[in-house]
């Protein structure tokens, strides 16, 4: 007997799993910055929590809502220079810029942006030498210089900033991004800030800015994930598969067929017309009939005795209860034959049954 499950729709599985509250979070924050009330939001836990993987997704997420993003990460390796989360979001903001508008816009304040990036000092000049300011003025210059730049650029378009691995971070570029996130509530700028909380509070000398932070940031401690995400993530992982093949929605069908002891699934991407279809759909205002859908086939070859286990195991696995969930079909076989062994009819099967 062969039972060939038809129909399961691949769906649209997102590439995040869980966070749905923090995201929905972030991205009531970005709505505000839309507003021009922008806001710093600090993503804390522990190492492998998932900081950086919300991060990626909600500015992906916020670049398809027309908004741009520069992202900066600490480094723990020795060696970055001073500022470096903001020397990268910097320099990724000045290409978006021809250089005479950042010389213009900029004003006085070129020459320090020049001082985070030496590769445009010939064009914006140079910050005086360190001998020659007092260096409380001279940082409170390249602070201004660089909130005027983040305000430049979200005037053409909403910003999300990321700065990434924070608990590495210089304590200068804390101080700078007090001084950024004080200007934020009038500007349609995001902030995002990561790091893992103990980590970085072990350092004296980032203590006491990220105290000052967390008292003007909406906070998100990202606990770990439910039981059913982290098993969502773990069978994804555990095959190496993307949660947005195909492969990754049938691994319900496949874990359900494997506990009712069936071994031995093809799976074949296919497209087709389901019930599903006939729902029409309004698309910025136009109406319209959705196409042919990616759907998963699986074939299934059991000893009869095992057929209902299977028609069982496939219903269990496979059922959501919304329209596409498919069809099995039960046709019989006329002829087996096992190419590694030659045994023939119900031999050639797994489970062979009794
Ligand atoms: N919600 C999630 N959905 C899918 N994958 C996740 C999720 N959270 C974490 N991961 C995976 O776990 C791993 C660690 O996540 P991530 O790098 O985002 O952690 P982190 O909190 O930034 O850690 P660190 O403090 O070391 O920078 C990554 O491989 C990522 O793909
Ligand atoms: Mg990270």
């Amino acid at each position: 007997m062969s039972v060939v499950a038809q129909g399961q729709s691949t769906g649209n599985s997102p590439d995040l799993v869980g966070r749905a509250r923090e995201f929905e979070q972030l991205d009531a924050a970005l709505e505000g910055a839309f507003a021009g009330r922008g806001a710093l939001a600090l993503l804390t836990g522990e190492a492998g929590i998932g900081k950086t993987t919300l991060a990626r997704r909600f500015v992906e997420h916020a670049s398809t809502r027309d908004a741009i993003w520069a992202w900066g990460a600490c480094w723990d390796g020795g060696g970055a220079p001073a500022y470096w989360p903001w020397v990268q979001i910097v320099r990724s903001l000045a290409r978006r810029l021809d250089v005479p508008a950042l010389r213009d816009e900029l004003g006085e304040s070129a020459p320090w942006i020049a001082g985070l990036l030496p590769e445009l000092s010939s064009a914006l000049g140079s910050p005086p030498p360190p001998s020659d300011l007092d260096p409380d003025q001279a940082r409170f210059r390249l602070f201004d210089g660089l909130s005027r730049l983040l305000a430049m650029v979200a005037r053409r378009q909403p910003l999300v900033l990321v700065l990434d691995d924070l608990h590495w971070a210089d304590a200068s570029s804390l101080h700078a991004l007090e001084f950024v996130a004080r200007m934020l509530a009038d500007a349609p700028i995001l902030a995002i800030a990561a790091y893992r909380h103990a980590e970085a509070h072990a350092r004296d000398e980032l203590s006491v800015p990220l105290g000052g932070l967390a008292r003007m940031a909406m906070r998100l401690p990202l606990e770990g994930l439910s039981r059913d995400d982290v098993e969502q993530m773990a069978m994804a992982r555990a095959r190496g598969l993307d949660p947005q093949e195909p492969e990754f929605i049938a691994s319900g069908l496949v874990e359900a067929l494997h506990r009712a002891k069936v071994r031995g699934v093809s799976l074949s991407r296919i497209q087709g017309h389901g019930g599903e279809l006939d729902r029409v759909e309004t698309y910025r205002g136009t109406r319209v009939k959705m196409g042919l859908a990616d759907k998963v086939r699986f074939e299934v070859a059991v000893s009869d005795a095992f057929v209902e286990p299977t028609v069982e195991a496939l219903c269990e696995g496979g059922r959501t209860g919304e329209v596409g969930d498919g069809k099995i079909f039960v046709v019989a076989l006329e002829r087996v034959v096992r190419i590694r062994t030659g045994e023939i009819g119900d031999g050639a099967v797994t489970p062979a049954g009794a």
